[in-house]
């Protein structure tokens, strides 16, 4: 097995240098472990960045993947297929919207809204509005449409010219959107809780309001479920929770527990913006992702893990809070739904997640100061433990 140095100076002269790497050379998985070229065992608190639903190398998605690539993995879109049907048919049946169009990312999956928003207020309502709202924090993906659409400029850097037709406003303000309605405005496209932009929860109140402000208007209301959908937050779609009803919603991640896939559902209204033509993907929807993606869906339902999520998160966020209560000069919040957590450090991020991964527990920092965590949804209560009693014993250790 190569060392981690060894992997990282081959990559330096292979791959465009996107991505700064954790030090972490990853081989295998299962459940909520993975396993370096070492054989160093950790507990994976990040699942893929919330893709790794049902854990790593889950059998029932193994033997689905398996024996769907033995019989058709790919057709193109030119022909009907039924596994595409049958993962629109649980898609459709998990929440209020009708129609879905699959893709290959959660950044497809927005680009798809974005467009179906436009050609919808042009060719169906008739009106001269192109323009989306979304909130500043937000993260709606890397292509240039969904980077313009994310509302945090240092990602933009250096990719003038954006296109137009965007602007973002601040997060859970109801006065700031309304202002910035005008007469151009289309949709309103917004995450339920900020993954990205750490952890942050829009208020249900909130949501209430934005969805009256675009009954009243006749917006389009856009959620981007990509990071806080399938079970994350104890309800298969964090809107859920709030009651309101979006009109466009975006998945992708967990759909098929890693497979690259993603989907825009929307009202059987809205989907007459979408005739013949108006868009489509090579890959988008294949026999492999689809069944992949009906498995997943099937364990959810039949072993719960909507209310597992919603169980096990509650607990995590007491024995965080417990860490809390004992470092108050360390952390400044804990907070998220199910499991989705956030834990906001005061000061030293870096420090305290490096010396995390030393201990063997993988999370991501994002924003530089809040510990995201979004494990498989069948995590062990063990492990989450033993995550809470790390965090407190290199806080002990750091102050
Ligand atoms: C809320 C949200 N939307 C969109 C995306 C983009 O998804 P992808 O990286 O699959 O393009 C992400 C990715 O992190 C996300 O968290």
């Amino acid at each position: 097995m190569p060392t981690l140095a060894e992997v990282a100076k081959r990559e330096q002269q292979l791959l465009c240098s996107t991505y700064s790497r954790y030090p972490l050379h990853l081989v295998r998985g299962e459940g909520a472990r993975v396993q370096d070229g070492q054989g160093r065992e950790y507990v994976d608190l990040l699942g893929g960045i919330a893709v790794c639903v049902l854990g790593h190398a889950h059998p029932e998605v193994t033997r689905t993947v398996c024996d769907q690539a033995a019989r058709l993995v790919h057709t193109s879109n030119l022909f009907y297929q039924t596994e595409q049907l049958d993962l629109a048919e649980r898609l459709v049946a998990t929440c209020d919207l009708d129609r879905v169009f699959f893709c290959n990312s959660g950044a497809e999956a927005n680009e798809a809204a974005i467009k179906l928003v436009r050609r919808y207020a042009r060719e169906v309502q008739g009106k001269d509005r192109f323009e989306i709202l979304t909130a500043q924090g937000s993260f709606h993906g890397r292509t240039l449409a969904t980077l313009t659409a994310t509302g945090q400029d240092k990602l933009k850097h250096g990719f003038a010219p954006l296109p137009s037709g965007f602007a973002s406003v601040p997060f859970a303000d109801i006065a700031a959107l309304e202002q910035a309605v005008s007469p151009q405005t289309a949709g309103v496209m917004l995450e339920v809780i900020q993954g990205e932009g750490g952890i942050r929860q829009a208020p249900v109140e909130y949501l209430r309001q934005v969805q009256d402000l675009c009954a009243d208007k006749g917006l389009v209301l856009v959620l981007d479920e990509v990071q806080t959908g399938m079970g994350r937050t104890g309800q298969m779609w964090a809107h859920q929770k709030a009651g309101v009803k979006p009109d466009i919603m975006t998945v992708a991640k967990g759909l098929a527990n890693g497979l690259p896939i993603g989907a825009m559902l929307c009202t059987e209204d809205m989907s007459a913006g979408f005739p013949p033509g108006s868009h489509a993907t090579t890959f988008g929807g294949g026999p492999l992702v689809s069944a992949a993606g009906c498995t997943v869906l099937d364990v959810i339902k039949r072993d719960g893990l909507c209310q597992r999520a919603e169980a096990v998160g509650q607990e995590f966020k007491e024995l965080l809070d417990g860490v809390k209560t004992r470092h108050p000069e360390a952390i400044r919040e804990v907070r998220g739904q199910g499991l989705m957590l956030g834990v906001e450090l005061e000061h030293s991020g870096p420090e305290v997640w490096k010396a995390l991964l030393e201990a063997g527990f993988i999370c991501n920092l994002t924003q530089n100061s809040i510990l995201r965590l979004l494990p498989p949804l069948i995590v062990d209560m063990e492990d989450l433990q033993a995550f809470a009693a790390g965090l407190d014993r290199i806080l002990d250790s750091m102050h």
